[in-house]
């Protein structure tokens, strides 16, 4: 089994994605668009599974997560509460001239000889002055002058400036009203002192920055450009210029990732709405209803998939980074710890790898966080990634959110992921886990003025019973957190004070406002992660030293698109294909069935081992009677081995399906 180099297997499963129907470059008809892909009826069915499985183990498997699905526009107050707003922005570079913007942590390093360009003024009036000198006679005296002067100085415009400056002050010269129309032609020329940098590549002539140069400052209103202040440097592995047109990069700035539009037909800023960049905020802005609809308690969770949009600076890595893709995202709400303290006299944490095991009533954050890692990860195991595929990082103080108290990635080994300095590889991002503190729920209710918290009789009971200095310990500790979190986020010290009094003083009666773990994953990442694990090669030799590589996609029963071929063993015997298209009709109720009857048996089977198909029947005439104990019964062939064994077709579904759950 050979298998293909790391950016040569990307490129295969590019290839293969659009050869079978898996992944299409959108709008592909007029040239595509940058960061937009659309699935075909293959990467349709695999989509599907995946958000099903996903949808299944989150809620249906569960008592404590119910589901929600919210609009994609909401209130912009929501974006403005949440920080999208404000906040929802990369740190971006601009090519002057191209206008193309780079991401500035993405730009690649280059080498060459910059250069730079301190202005430029506009050629026009200096050719047509000196073209109308030109046209005069050549005993013209201004003309004799300005001739002199240009032998010397070789530079139009300076022979101009010259002859006319000595014009001028001869006051008995026939020139002087020549002079004084250019002096003042030549003050009102266009000029730009913006500077501009180009860095030349080895083997390409100075006159392509030049050129570019010129291009840049005729955008910029200098019709003619005469380039000023020319100066050349050796540049080695700078990050400065663009990696297309190697023009020096603006310095970067931030720029917001949000998709905006206008809801009504006014194109106004009242009306500005937004392309949500998260399924998130949906679930916190519909918490109480959910809450009060649901009959579900804290701890709980509610879980969303839908699309998110983010105008992404550089989308790249085929559809990991994508300008509109899916999101699987769960809000678990948890008590705070100062809450569980109360209640159970303490905070049970948990050790900081492996599963915890079944929930308890008094974990802390920390325990949730494990958990629903854990949780994640055993997803992924289930339906076919491999522990060693997956990889972590566990964000740093710095990287987090400044309300976040924990936040672990999930990494898978894309084809694209880079080795680190020691050459290992772990991983690009699959998903995010994040203890986010009680931040979504306290700024909605900030915001909107409307209360988010919810009233817990257990902790208010328990409340009443714990010796004074417990309850005091416990109020200080809820009451400095929200104040860290109101001052924070800007509300001043007096009126923080004072809300965090009062939210402490909520405790002790039984309030609080939930803490949240959100395990955050994109469909879109996870296809193509199953897409890349799945991809093998198979290369073998015929007798004539003839080879043949074919392809399998070994995807997990459970998300492969297609979960077995029926085929008659020949399409011209009725019998067979009456018997097929029985078997197919028995199991398409309950799985994608494909129905193939052209070409050898070999050849489908190689068509659905490129689709990832697990198992592939047939009919032949033992299952017609030839063989009288083996009537009723298919051949079912195993994708990865080849293996095949005969099954009755009264014991087909069971099998089938016990392969899927
Ligand atoms: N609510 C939290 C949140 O949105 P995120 O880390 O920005 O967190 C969560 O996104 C997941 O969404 C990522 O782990 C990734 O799988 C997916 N995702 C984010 N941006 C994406 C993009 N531009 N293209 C494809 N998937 C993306």
């Amino acid at each position: 089994m050979a298998e293909p180099k790391e950016n040569l297997l990307m490129e295969k499963i590019v290839s293969l994605c659009k050869r079978r129907g898996f992944i299409y470059q959108s709008s592909e008809i007029y040239g595509g668009i940058n960061g937009f892909w659309d699935y075909g009826p293959l990467g349709a069915e695999l989509k599907r599974n995946v958000k099903e499985l996903w949808w299944h183990s989150m809620t249906r498997h569960r008592d404590d997560v119910v589901g929600l699905e919210a609009t994609i526009i909401m209130a912009p107050q929501i974006w403005k509460a949440s920080g999208h707003v404000d906040t929802f922005a990369d740190l971006m570079r601009e090519c002057p001239l191209t206008k193309k913007r780079v991401r500035a942590d993405q730009v690649e390093a280059q080498s060459g000889i910059a250069y730079q360009f301190s202005g430029a003024k506009d050629g026009r009036i200096v050719n047509e002055l000196f073209n109308r000198l030109m046209a005069e006679d050549d005993q013209n005296p201004v003309k004799l002058v300005v001739g002199e002067v240009l032998a010397r100085v070789n530079d139009r415009e300076q022979a101009l400036t010259t002859a006319a400056a000595l014009l001028e002050g001869n006051k008995d010269s026939t020139g002087r009203p020549w002079a004084q129309e250019v002096l003042k032609q030549l003050a009102a020329m266009p000029r730009s002192q913006e500077s501009f940098s180009f860095l030349l590549l080895p083997g390409k002539p100075p006159e392509s920055a030049r050129n570019a140069a010129r291009e840049f400052y005729a955008q910029a209103g200098i019709p003619e450009p005469i380039l000023l202040g020319e100066d050349a440097e050796i540049i080695e592995n700078s990050s400065d210029f663009h990696p297309e047109s190697h023009v020096r990069l603006s310095a970067s700035r931030p720029f917001n990732l949000m998709f905006k539009s206008h809801a009504g037909p006014i194109e106004s800023e009242e009306n500005v709405v937004y392309l949500r960049p998260e399924t998130a905020q949906a679930i916190f802005a519909q918490f109480k209803n959910v809450l009060e609809t649901s009959r579900q308690k804290v701890p709980f969770g509610i879980a969303q998939v839908g699309k998110a949009f983010r105008n992404e600076v550089t989308p790249r890595n085929f559809t990991f980074r994508s300008r509109e893709f899916e999101q699987m995202e769960l809000e678990y709400f948890i008590k705070p710890d100062e809450a569980i303290a109360a209640i159970f006299g303490g905070v049970t944490t948990v050790p900081e790898s492996g599963h915890p095991g079944v929930p308890r009533p008094d974990w802390g954050w920390q325990a949730w966080h494990q958990y629903w890692v854990e949780e994640r990860v055993a997803f992924y195991e289930g339906i076919g990634l491999a522990r060693d595929t997956l990889g972590f990082h566990i964000q740093t103080p710095a990287e987090l959110a400044h309300y976040a108290r924990a936040c672990t990635d999930i990494l898978f080994k894309f084809p694209f992921s880079k080795p680190d300095g020691q050459g290992h590889v772990a991983g690009d991002e699959l998903e995010g886990i994040a203890a986010r503190s009680d931040f979504d729920l306290s700024q909605h209710a900030r915001c909107s003025g409307k209360p988010m918290g919810v009233f817990d009789d257990e902790l208010r009971t328990a409340w009443g019973q714990l010796p004074k200095e417990k309850q005091d310990e416990l109020w200080r500790r809820y009451y400095e957190n929200r104040k860290k979190y109101l001052t924070t986020t800007g509300v001043a010290d007096e009126a923080a004070t004072s809300q965090a009094t009062a939210d402490a003083n909520g405790l002790a009666k039984g309030q609080y406002i939930p803490h949240v773990i959100e395990p955050s994953a994109g469909v879109d990442r996870l296809m193509l992660a199953l897409i890349a694990s799945a991809y093998s090669e198979t290369t073998s030799t015929d007798e004539k030293g003839k080879s043949d590589t074919r392809v399998v996609l070994k995807f997990h029963p459970r998300v492969a698109p297609i979960k077995v071929g029926v085929f008659p063993l020949l399409k011209n015997k009725p019998e067979l294909v009456t018997k097929a298209q029985t078997v197919r009709d028995l199991l398409r109720s309950w799985m994608n069935v494909y129905y193939d009857e052209a070409g050898s048996i070999g050849k489908r089977y190689a068509r659905q081992d490129e689709a990832g198909t697990p198992f592939c029947v047939t009919i032949d005439f033992d299952t017609l009677g030839e063989k009288p104990e083996l009537l009723d019964t298919v051949t079912l062939r195993h994708r990865d081995d080849g293996r095949q064994e005969r099954l009755a077709i009264g014991e087909l579904l069971e099998w089938l399906r016990s392969k899927l759950r």
